[in-house]
Parts: C-alpha cells; sequence; structure tokens
C-alpha cells in the first residue's frame, strides 16, 4: 500500500491541498480563452484541487493517482458538487488513452517519485499523450530544496524522505516516499521534446483558510521547486 494511502486520510493534508495552485488557476483560464484547449490530464491528482477546479470551468477532465483514498475523496468531491470527470487509480506511468489524446496536461508535484530514470520514463508518455502544440505544468524539486540530499540514497540525487515535511503532511511528512531533485540542465534535457515557456525557481505555496483572512498562502520555507511551463514540439514541424 502507498504512504499516500495514510496521508490522504490526514484532515490536516487534505486541507493543505485542497485549493488550487494559483498557476494552475492562471493557466486554465487562459486555456479556456484559447478555445483550443478541452482535454486536460491531471498526472498525480491527490484529492483532485485541479481536477475540481478544471471540471467546473469546463474542461473534460482526466486525472490518475495510485493512492485508493486519494481517488476516493476526490471522487466524492466531484459528486458533492455535481461535477464529473475520468478519475483513476493507478500507477503515474499508466494513463489508458492512445497518443495525443490530451489537449492539456497538469503533472503538479507528483511524477519525480522515483529516480530519475522513472521521471524520464513518465515524461516520454506524457509528451506521447499530449497532441502536438499541448501545453503542460509540470513542477519538480530542484536541489536548493531543503530535503535534497537528506534520507537513504536510491540513486543520484534521488532520496528516501526522512520525513522533513512535517508541516505539509500532518503526521510523518512524507517519510519513505522517494523524491528526485533536479538541476537546470536536467529539466531542460526532461523537456527537449517540448519548447519551455516560461521556467519559475520558487518555493512551493500551500493555502489554509484563516477565519476572516479568508484563504492565506503559506511559503513552505526552502522547499524550491522548477515550475515549468512547456509546449509539446510539433513533430512534424
Ligand atoms: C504532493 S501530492 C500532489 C497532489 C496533486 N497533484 C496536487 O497538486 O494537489 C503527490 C501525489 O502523487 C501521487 N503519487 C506519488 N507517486 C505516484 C505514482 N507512482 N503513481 C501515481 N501517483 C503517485 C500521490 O499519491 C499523491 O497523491
Amino acid at each position: 500500500m502507498s504512504d499516500w494511502q495514510d496521508i490522504w486520510e490526514q484532515d490536516g493534508a487534505r486541507q493543505m491541498w485542497s485549493i488550487p495552485d494559483m498557476q494552475v488557476v492562471e493557466l486554465a483560464a487562459k486555456w479556456k480563452k484559447s478555445g483550443v484547449m478541452h482535454r486536460v490530464l491531471d498526472i498525480g491528482c491527490g484529492i483532485g484541487r485541479h481536477v475540481h477546479h478544471l471540471a467546473k470551468h469546463g474542461f473534460d477532465v482526466y486525472g490518475s493517482d495510485h493512492s485508493e483514498s486519494a481517488i476516493r475523496i476526490c471522487q466524492q468531491w466531484l459528486q458533492s458538487q455535481t461535477l464529473s470527470a475520468e478519475v483513476w487509480c493507478g500507477e503515474m506511468e499508466e494513463i489508458p488513452y492512445p497518443h495525443a489524446t490530451f489537449d492539456a496536461c497538469v503533472a503538479f508535484n507528483s511524477i519525480y517519485h522515483g529516480t530519475y530514470c522513472r521521471l524520464k520514463g513518465i515524461m516520454k508518455i506524457l509528451h506521447d499523450k499530449l497532441r502536438n502544440g499541448g501545453e503542460c505544468l509540470v513542477t519538480l524539486p530542484s536541489r536548493e530544496n531543503r530535503m535534497y540530499g537528506r534520507g537513504e540514497c536510491l540513486g543520484p540525487h534521488t532520496y528516501l524522505s526522512p520525513g522533513m515535511y512535517d508541516k505539509l503532511f500532518s503526521h510523518d511528512g512524507e517519510r519513505g516516499v522517494p523524491h528526485h531533485f533536479c538541476s537546470r540542465e536536467e529539466v531542460e534535457r526532461l523537456f527537449a521534446g517540448f519548447h519551455i515557456q516560461t521556467l519559475r525557481h520558487e518555493e512551493l505555496r500551500l493555502a489554509t483558510v484563516r477565519g476572516e483572512a479568508g484563504v492565506v498562502w503559506l511559503p513552505i520555507p526552502k522547499a524550491f521547486f522548477w515550475r515549468v511551463v512547456a509546449t509539446r514540439k510539433d513533430q512534424n514541424a
């Protein structure tokens, strides 16, 4: 059973991961306005904050996650709002749709939970499932992240988390979950089949609701991630 199975059973974790990331909100608005982005895939969708947001804004949404709890919570959330999306439980490589199915993809804090080799494989799959000109937002931990180099080393720049994200997840804080940390060069290599539109390096922010203050975005100190927005290169051009 995945560690994420336990993580998503905790109220604290669900709360921190229930408000959509601002960059996803901005991208969704841009995609909507373009009139050509309809079918969106969310890999490692968790409890579905982005699935939910995208479905609410009229996209045809598909989401996968290997945590059964996450998928169950995601489905209940969608049903409670009479929204629909295709969500399934599976490993991130299992995208049961043909080549070039999707106009866009979100892979937010998900596809780096393995070695570089696995990450490279999933980037290949993402490239295959996006149509030419399709766009993606992918986040990847950087080597300036405070978790870099901590915990058991599984391979070059990949570590089993010793549980340092205690503020993000209420008990063990991703203890035992593998993370691969990327350099800028590695990011550029992973996106060789794409045109990188923007490449940001910043601390992760997660939202919480604080009484009258409403939604407050909390930066997680030294939780540095790359945020890549990229367009799939037209292979026939
Ligand atoms: C940090 S959470 C992010 C969830 C969501 N993308 C979001 O932004 O709210 C990472 C998610 O990736 C999922 N995940 C990790 N490894 C996975 C794998 N090998 N296959 C499928 N999902 C995976 C976890 O179950 C978890 O729900």
